[in-house]
C-alpha cells in the first residue's frame, strides 16, 4: 500500500510544501472550505455555522443567513440552553449536532459562541450563554465534549470581548486586567482546558486597541502559552485587517478566501526575509492537523435520525422554559381547562435569531398546534397582532372577544425578529407598545392572562409583571420549540429551567448603561468585574427577577448543608422534593470574601448542580468548587491567585433566594512581591525579614541602638509612604545604597 499524506508526520508534509502552498493552506479555498493542496494529497475540509444546528449552505456562501441551507435540526439556541445548567444535557445536543455535521461532511462546526452577556442589549445575545463565567465555561465545554466525540470539530467563539454588536468590526472593547480575566477569559480558558476544542475562532473587535486576529498577547501568550490550546486559532469571517501581522501573531486560518491576495501578502513578506517562514510552517502544519484530524472523523456514509432529534430539541426546549411567576397556581393546565390562545407568536414561531447562526429547520412546531393537541377542549385562537407586529382594534377586538370567553388566555408575546439580530444591537429591552396595548385590552378582559415570552434578550417586565398571574420565558426555543412551550404549560414537563442572566428591573440599572455602547470606536468597560448579578448585588438593586432565578410546579427544601476545604472546597446539602410531582432543582454555590483585600463582588458563582428527584425523594448533592475558580489576577505578578482567609459559602436556589450560608477557611497561595525602594513602609513592615533588618537600620541612626519605638498613629500615617521617599527626608543621615543592598537582601532571604 503507497503512504498518503495522512500517515506521514506533519512536519515532513508541510517541509514539502512550497510557500505558496503554506500561505494558500492557511486561507479558505472560498467561503467555507479549507484550500487543499492537491499535488500533495491534502484535501479541503468544511467548516460552517453553527452553533445550534448545521447551516450548510447549497448555494453561493454568507454569513448573513441569507442563502438557502440544508435542511437540519434547529436546537435551543444558546439563550435557552444556558437556563437548563445541565451540561449533561448540553453534551447530548452537542453529541447531536456532531451527528448532524458529520452526515453533511462537516469537519468543524462554528460554534459554541460563549461570551459574556454584558449588556441585555447586544443583539447577539441569543447566541451567547450567559452573564456567568462559571455557567458559560461549563456549558460551553459540555457542548464541545459532545460535539468533537462524534469527529467532528468545535469552534469557540467569539474569542474575546465581543460583547457588543454595535461597530463589532472595529470597536476597541477597552477592559482593565482582572474583568478580562475573571469575567471576559475564565469561560475560554475553562472550555479550552477541559475540552480541547479543535478550532478557536478569534473575534473581529479590537482589544485594548489591538484587534483580536493581531493580537499576540491574547492568541498565542494567553491562549498557547498559558492554556495550553494546541489546535488552529481560525479567524471570524472577514476579521482579517493584516494578514502578515495576523499570522505573526498566532492567527492560523483566515476565513473566508480573499481570493489569493492576502497568500501573496504572506509569499512577499517571506521572500522580502519581513515574515520568518518558520512562522507560516507552524501555521500550515496546525491545519494539517485539523484536516487530519477531520478526515480520520468523517464517515462518508453518515446519517442521522432526524426524528429522534427533533425529540431531542423538544426535550431541551422543555427543559429551557423558565416559569417566572405562577401566583395561585394557575400553571399547569389541565387538559380540560378552557383556555384560548392569543398572540400570533403562537402559531408564527419565533424560534431562533437573525444572522450568520440561521438555521433551515427539518420541521418546525408551532405552540397553537401543540397547544391544541395537548388540549380536550376547543381552543379558540386570536392573532392579536400581524406577523410584521403591527397592531389594529380590529384585531384588538377579536382578541378580547375571545379572552373574555375563555376561563384562562394564553397570550403570546415577544420581541419582533426585525429588532434583535447579529450586526446590530437593540435600542431598548421593551416589547412592541402594541402588545403592551394588547396586553391591557385582555387583562381587562380576562385578568387569569399567562404571558409566554418569544425573545432572544431579556425585555424589561417590571410594567406588568404584577399585573398577571403567570409569566413563561420562552426565550428562542429551537424548531420544537412550540411542543417544548406546550409541555410546560400542561405540566407534562416540570419546568426546571433557572435564569442565566439577570432581569432588571430597567436598563439604567445595569452594569453597562452609561458605558455602552462606547464612542469614536471605543467602549470602555467600566464596570470593571462587576458584570451581571455581581453589579445588582454590590449596588444593592432591586431587579425583576435575580439570576438563578425559576420556578417549578414542585417545591423543593434544603438542608444538612456543608462545606469544607480541600484543593477548592466540596459543598454537600440534601435536597428534597416536598411537592407532589416529579421535578428538578438547580442547586447554586456562591463564594465571598468579606474583607479581601482586592474588589470583589458580593457573591459569585463558582458551582452548580441540577437534581431530579421525584416526588417525596430526598437526595444528597455533592458541588465541588475548584479552586482555580477562586483565584482571582492578581495584576502586580500576572497570575491568578488564590487569595487566603475566611470564605462565606451560599447556597441558594437562586442569587437571591439564599437557603444556607456557612463559611471555610482557605489557605492562600503564597504571594511574594519582591520589595523595593518603592515599596511603601506598610509593605516592608510586613514583611519580617525586611521589616527586621530595615528597623535594625534605623535603630542604627539613633545612636543608642534601639530600634525607634513607632506611635500607633504615626505608623497609620507613615504606611503609605514609599521608602524612596522616606529616606529623602532624613536627608544625608541615611544611606540610600545601603537600604537598597538591604532590600536586595531581605528579597534573597524570603
Ligand atoms: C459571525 C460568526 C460566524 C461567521 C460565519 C460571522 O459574521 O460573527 O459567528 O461563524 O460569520 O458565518
Amino acid at each position: 500500500m503507497t503512504e498518503t499524506w495522512i500517515d506521514r508526520p506533519t512536519a515532513d508534509i508541510v517541509a514539502d510544501l512550497t510557500p505558496e502552498e503554506k500561505a494558500s493552506m492557511t486561507s479558505g479555498l472560498n467561503f467555507w472550505f479549507t484550500e487543499p493542496v492537491e499535488r500533495a494529497g491534502i484535501p479541503s475540509i468544511m467548516l460552517t455555522d453553527g452553533p445550534h444546528g448545521v447551516r450548510k449552505q447549497t448555494g453561493g456562501g454568507d454569513h448573513l443567513g441569507l442563502g438557502d441551507a440544508v435542511p437540519a435540526t434547529c436546537f435551543p439556541p444558546a439563550v435557552a440552553l444556558g437556563g437548563t445548567f445541565d451540561p449533561e444535557l448540553l453534551e447530548r445536543v452537542g453529541v447531536a449536532l456532531g451527528t448532524e455535521a458529520r452526515a453533511e461532511q462537516v469537519g468543524v462546526l462554528l460554534g459554541p459562541g460563549i461570551n459574556i452577556k454584558r449588556t441585555p442589549l447586544c443583539g447577539r445575545n441569543f447566541e451567547y450563554l450567559s452573564e456567568d463565567p462559571v455557567l458559560s465555561g461549563a456549558l460551553g465545554a459540555a457542548l464541545v465534549r459532545g460535539l468533537q466525540s462524534q469527529g467532528v470539530g468545535a469552534s469557540l467563539k467569539h474569542y474575546a470581548a465581543n460583547n457588543q454588536e454595535t461597530d463589532r468590526m472595529r470597536v476597541s472593547a477597552d477592559v482593565d486586567p482582572r474583568p478580562l480575566r475573571e469575567i471576559y477569559l475564565r469561560g475560554f480558558q475553562r472550555v479550552v482546558e477541559e475540552a480541547q476544542p479543535w478550532t478557536v475562532m478569534c473575534s473581529y473587535n479590537r482589544i485594548n486597541g489591538v484587534y483580536a486576529s493581531e493580537n499576540r498577547w491574547l492568541l498565542t501568550e494567553v491562549l498557547r502559552d498559558e492554556w495550553g490550546f494546541d489546535g488552529v486559532v481560525v479567524s471570524d469571517w472577514g476579521a482579517v485587517a493584516d494578514r502578515v501581522a495576523a499570522l505573526t501573531a498566532g492567527l492560523d486560518l483566515e476565513m473566508p478566501s480573499t481570493g489569493g491576495r492576502t497568500d501573496a501578502e504572506i509569499v512577499a513578506a517571506v521572500r522580502a526575509g519581513t515574515l520568518d517562514e518558520s512562522v507560516l510552517d507552524t501555521a500550515a502544519g496546525r491545519v494539517v492537523e485539523l484536516v487530519r484530524k477531520a478526515v480520520t472523523g468523517a464517515q462518508p456514509d453518515a446519517t442521522y435520525d432526524a426524528d429522534a432529534h427533533h425529540a431531542l430539541a423538544r426535550e431541551a426546549a422543555a427543559a429551557s422554559v423558565v416559569l417566572l411567576r405562577n401566583e395561585g397556581g394557575v400553571l399547569p393546565l389541565s387538559a380540560d381547562t378552557n383556555v384560548a390562545v392569543i398572540g400570533e407568536l403562537a402559531r408564527t414561531p419565533r424560534y431562533q435569531g437573525a444572522g450568520s447562526s440561521r438555521i433551515n429547520p427539518t420541521r418546525l412546531d408551532n405552540a397553537l398546534d401543540e397547544i391544541r393537541t395537548l388540549a380536550a377542549t376547543d381552543v379558540p385562537f386570536a392573532p392579536g397582532y400581524g406577523s410584521d407586529g403591527s397592531a389594529s382594534p380590529d384585531l384588538t377586538a377579536e382578541a378580547t372577544a375571545v379572552a373574555s370567553a375563555a376561563d384562562t388566555v394564553l397570550l403570546f408575546l415577544g420581541v419582533p425578529a426585525e429588532l434583535e439580530s447579529e450586526g446590530f444591537d437593540r435600542d431598548d429591552l421593551e416589547l412592541p407598545a402594541s402588545q403592551v396595548e394588547l396586553l391591557d385590552a385582555v387583562v381587562r378582559a380576562n385578568p387569569d392572562t399567562v404571558v409566554v415570552l418569544s425573545n432572544g434578550g431579556v425585555v424589561r417586565l417590571s410594567g406588568f409583571a404584577n399585573r398577571v398571574p403567570a409569566i413563561v420565558e420562552g426565550w428562542l426555543l429551537g424548531q420544537a420549540g412550540g411542543g417544548g412551550l406546550a409541555d410546560v404549560l400542561y405540566g407534562v414537563v416540570n419546568p426546571s429551567a433557572r435564569l442565566a442572566e439577570t432581569i432588571p428591573l430597567r436598563i439604567e440599572d445595569t452594569a453597562a448603561h452609561g458605558n455602552f455602547p462606547g464612542e469614536h470606536g471605543r467602549v470602555r468597560y467600566g464596570e470593571g468585574l462587576h458584570v451581571g448579578y455581581r453589579w445588582y448585588d454590590a449596588r444593592q438593586l432591586d431587579v425583576s427577577y435575580p439570576f438563578g432565578f425559576g420556578l417549578s410546579y414542585t417545591t423543593f427544601e434544603y438542608s444538612d448543608a456543608t462545606v469544607f476545604g480541600d484543593d477548592g472546597m466540596t459543598v454537600t446539602v440534601t435536597v428534597t422534593n416536598t411537592g407532589d410531582r416529579a421535578g428538578a432543582e438547580v442547586v447554586q454555590v456562591y463564594v465571598g470574601l468579606p474583607g479581601s483585600a482586592v474588589a470583589r463582588a458580593p457573591r459569585e458563582l463558582k458551582g452548580f448542580a441540577k437534581v431530579h428527584l421525584a416526588a417525596g425523594e430526598s437526595r444528597e448533592v455533592r458541588i465541588p468548587v475548584r479552586r482555580a475558580d477562586l483565584g482571582y489576577w492578581d495584576t502586580r505578578i500576572d497570575a491568578w491567585v488564590v487569595e487566603g482567609g475566611t470564605y462565606t459559602v451560599e447556597i441558594g436556589a437562586s442569587s437571591r433566594d439564599i437557603r444556607a450560608t456557612s463559611t471555610v477557611e482557605v489557605t492562600g497561595d503564597e504571594v511574594r512581591i519582591p520589595l523595593s525602594l518603592d515599596s511603601s513602609i506598610g509593605e516592608v513592615l510586613a514583611d519580617p525579614v525586611a521589616a527586621g533588618l530595615v528597623m535594625e537600620a534605623f535603630a542604627s541612626l539613633t545612636g543608642d541602638g534601639e530600634a525607634p519605638a513607632l506611635d500607633p498613629s504615626v505608623l497609620k500615617m507613615a504606611a503609605s509612604m514609599p521608602l524612596s521617599r522616606m529616606v529623602g527626608f532624613l536627608g544625608d543621615s541615611f544611606d540610600r545604597e545601603k537600604l537598597r543592598q538591604l532590600i536586595d537582601a531581605a528579597n534573597a532571604d524570603s
